[in-house]
Order: C-alpha cells, then structure tokens, then sequence
C-alpha cells in the first residue's frame, strides 16, 4: 500500500509537468512594415517573413510564439522593460543600438533606398536629396542616414512607414528614405504613387534584439537560426517570400 501511494504520489506530481503549457516567447513587432511583418486582411493574422521565421525559430526552441504589436519608436526602451523578450522587426544591427540591446546573427542582408514620385526625374541619388523635403519613419536607419544628409529643406518623421510614403502621393514631400525591399512591395502595390530609385545606397544587416542579461536566450536563438539556415527552411522562407 506504501508503494502505491508513493507512486500515486509521483504520479500526481510528475503529470502537471506532462501536461504543462509549452513556455511563451513574447517578441515585440512593428506589424506595419509588409513584407517583413504585417496583418493579413483575410485571416486576421499577422504575416510576413519576419512572423514566419520567428515561428520556425520557436519552433525549433519549443516555445510558443507571441507577437506583441509596437511602434518602431519605443520598441527598444519596451523591450528593455520586459514587455516582450525579443524584438523581431526588421531591425537593423547598429552600433549605438548595440549599446543598449544584444543581438542575435545577422538573418537578413539589405540597405536604404530612396523612393520618390514618378513624376520626379531630379533625384537619382542621396546628393540630390539637397533642397527637397525627405520622409522617413521615426526612430529607423533611414532617419539616422537622412540625418547624414547636408543641405535637405525638411526632414519629416512619421510614425509608420505607410505614412511616409503616403507623403509622396500627396505631394507633402520629395523623397522617403526607407529599407530597400519594403519599398519595393510598397511600389508593386502603388505603382503611381512611388517609384524606387537605384539601388540601396547603405548595407545593413537584420537581427533579433534581446535584452542584454538574456545571454542564455540570445544563444537559443543563434543556435535555432543556425539550424535552419542548415536543414533548409530559412532557404524555404527566403523563397517564399522573396523568391522570382
Ligand atoms: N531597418 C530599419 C531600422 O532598423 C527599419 C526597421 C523598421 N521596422 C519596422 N517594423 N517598422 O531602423
């Protein structure tokens, strides 16, 4: 009898664990920024391959994913606070933000553009950008470079990036500075608002962002990155989304 209510015992304590919820991963997004993360109006859910690397990435990690909707501007001081864990949103590794976050391998290679009206014919490069009135979205690289910039008559920061290329439609501005490939699927779905000129005049890499103290979990994620860059997933993704 001994036996058996120790084993009913083991049993009882050992089947909360069985069934225990798969661990959470909370990962703050700017879910405006198509094709890297954006809410798809059929389903409702967010999409993009930002949202479907992180999936395959927990996945991988056994935890379950959620993405935490947040404005670019902020979402480092948010991350910082704990009110997500990590920050998948197209971010470019830089230096200064380095200082305040770690980041995981670089997963994604790209760079600013300028994107303009098509009726526009002046600007083919960042020197032309001297007198004209850039937009960009706050808080992102394509800030920081306009910033670079000598001579321009305004600098405009918007919240989300749609805004600033709304501003070249409505004529409020000159030319968005922007990530290459988001400006790319802004102009495939508005071909008489936008056109993209040249070819990206920086390089920059992407990274997912953690908290400094969070040594454990940045080497979770760099191992998961690391195995499906190997079993061919991230290939699978890549194409998917970017694929000709
Ligand atoms: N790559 C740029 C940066 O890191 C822009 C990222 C904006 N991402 C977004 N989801 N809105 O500053």
């Amino acid at each position: 009898a001994m036996v058996a209510v120790l084993l009913l015992a083991a049993a009882t304590v050992s089947s909360p664990v069985a069934v225990a919820a798969q661990q959470t991963l909370r990962v703050g997004s700017d879910v405006a920024y198509p094709p890297f993360e954006y809410v798809d109006e059929r389903s409702g859910e967010y999409a993009g391959f930002d949202m479907d690397l992180i999936r395959a990435l927990g996945e991988k990690m056994g935890v379950k994913i959620e993405i935490v909707n947040t404005a670019f501007d902020g979402i480092i001081p948010a991350l910082v606070m704990g009110e997500f864990d990590a920050i998948i949103s197209a971010m470019t590794i830089t230096a200064e933000r380095a200082e305040t976050v770690s980041f995981s391998d670089p997963y994604f290679t790209t760079g600013q553009v300028i994107a303009t009206r098509p009726d526009e014919t002046e600007i083919a490069g960042p020197d032309d950008l001297k007198g004209k009135v850039v937009a960009v979205q706050l808080g992102t690289t394509g800030q920081f470079e306009a910033e670079k910039i000598q001579g321009l008559k305004r600098l405009d920061t918007y919240q989300f990036v749609d805004q600033a290329f709304s501003a070249l439609a409505n004529r409020s501005a000159d030319a968005a500075v922007v990530d290459e490939l988001v400006s790319i699927e802004y102009m495939k779905q508005h071909p008489d608002a936008i056109r993209v000129v040249g070819e990206p005049f920086t390089t920059e890499d992407y990274g997912i962002a953690v908290r400094k103290s969070d040594t454990e979990l940045l080497e979770k994620i760099n191992r998961a990155l690391a195995q499906l860059r190997a079993d061919g997933t991230y290939d699978e993704l890549y194409q998917k989304w970017f694929g000709v």
